[in-house]
């Protein structure tokens, strides 16, 4: 940690550290209206690309059912096209109602060789409702995974040209299956495509090159980046684990950075400073059981429209869609272009 403060201090980015140690965060883009040319990749919308994605993911899509494996396949192809070495991670299990199923996590990398891991994760089966077959949950989570998708798209040239020759850092894109509950939510009934893989990335292990130590793929991941229930008017995300709160900061800073420079549209901000009381269950449980560092992105109040036929397409709010595209691209893009060092934000135990 302290080798990574000094030398993003040698940088000039020295961040603030709030709270705690091991507040790592990449600064804010305070050069986006100065470096037209280094921030060029931040100001290209691609919304052609992003309707098109989020078209393909806007269909009933149960875990078993049909609209469930066309858009597994166009996820496997999107990811393909987009320069990704794709993995499934396919399990069979019994649940309630449906009976057994097949599941299948689909995970993403750039650098796969990289020593560690920014990990940007959705779910993208829909939720099972007996009377409501056409249940499309548009913010649960069609959009949060079209979201992935559009950033890894708009970030395309930079992507390629960074992880050419890095071995610090490769990205990671993870779209869970099986999020949500079929009967009620329980520690048992939910998150069974995030439980599946993080036990096999708990069990499984790399030897790093240029080394000859063995690490669990698990630890690879330097975060987790969760996103879920995005798309509603007036969406508010807090910051909700302590060690990753330095990174929440960063998205509250590119928000007001962005929104000085005129690119977001409204005045509502989205990333509240303060942190949150709680926590949500979410895919991240059994992550953070593994001391995964977590940033969870999920609006708080839930959408009104949650979990019933109202979260479809008509619904959605643009402005708001628009917004967090924009900000979350410039993350991901300060966190990669910061990055020089593993960045250890995982609480110590003892
Ligand atoms: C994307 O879809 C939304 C909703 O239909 C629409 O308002 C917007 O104009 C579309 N954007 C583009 C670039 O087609
Ligand atoms: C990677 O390539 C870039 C541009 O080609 C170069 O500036 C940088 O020094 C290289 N980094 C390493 C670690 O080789
Ligand atoms: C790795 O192990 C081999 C054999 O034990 C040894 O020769 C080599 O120096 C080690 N390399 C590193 C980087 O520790
Ligand atoms: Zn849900």
């Amino acid at each position: 940690m302290l080798q990574l403060i000094l030398i993003l201090a040698a940088l000039g980015q020295l961040p603030t550290l709030l709270a705690q140690k091991q507040q790592w965060r990449p600064a804010p883009s305070s050069t986006a209206s100065v470096n037209p040319q280094q921030q060029r990749p931040l100001l290209i919308d691609d919304e052609v690309h992003f309707n098109q994605t989020l078209n393909s993911i806007l269909v009933p899509r149960v875990v078993g059912s049909q609209g469930h494996q066309q858009v597994l396949q166009f996820l496997v192809q999107s990811l393909t096209n987009l320069g990704f070495q794709t993995e499934l991670d396919e399990f069979r299990q019994r649940v309630p109602v449906l009976g057994e199923l097949q599941f299948t996590n689909v995970i993403g990398y750039i650098n796969p060789t990289a020593q560690n891991f920014l990990t940007l994760a959705c779910h993208y089966d829909s939720k099972y409702f007996p009377n409501d077959p056409n249940f499309v949950g548009a913010t649960d989570s069609a959009v949060p995974c079209a979201i992935l998708l559009n950033t890894a798209k708009t970030l395309q040239p930079f992507l390629k040209k960074q992880f050419l020759n890095r071995s610090d850092l490769g990205l990671m894109l993870v779209f869970f299956d099986g999020e949500e509950a079929f009967k009620d939510w329980t520690n048992a009934d939910s998150v069974y495509g995030a439980r599946h893989l993080a036990s096999k990335l708990a069990k499984t292990r790399s030897v790093l090159s240029g080394t000859n130590q063995s690490i669990r793929n698990i630890d690879r991941i330097e975060v987790l980046v969760l996103l879920d229930l995005i798309g509603a008017p007036n969406a508010k995300f807090s910051s909700f684990h302590q060690n990753t709160h330095g990174l929440h900061t960063s998205l509250v800073q590119i928000e007001q950075s962005l929104r000085k420079a005129g690119q977001l549209q409204g005045n509502g901000k989205m990333f509240l400073s303060l942190p949150s009381g709680g926590q949500v269950d979410d895919d991240h449980r059994p992550f953070l059981e593994e001391n995964v560092p977590v940033l969870h992105l999920i609006a708080t109040p839930f959408p009104d429209v949650w979990h019933t036929p109202k979260d479809n397409a008509e619904h959605l709010h643009w402005p708001s869609i628009r917004n967090f595209v924009k900000v979350f691209r410039s993350f991901v893009y300060q966190y990669i272009r910061l990055h020089t060092e593993p960045v250890n934000l995982r609480y110590q135990r003892g």
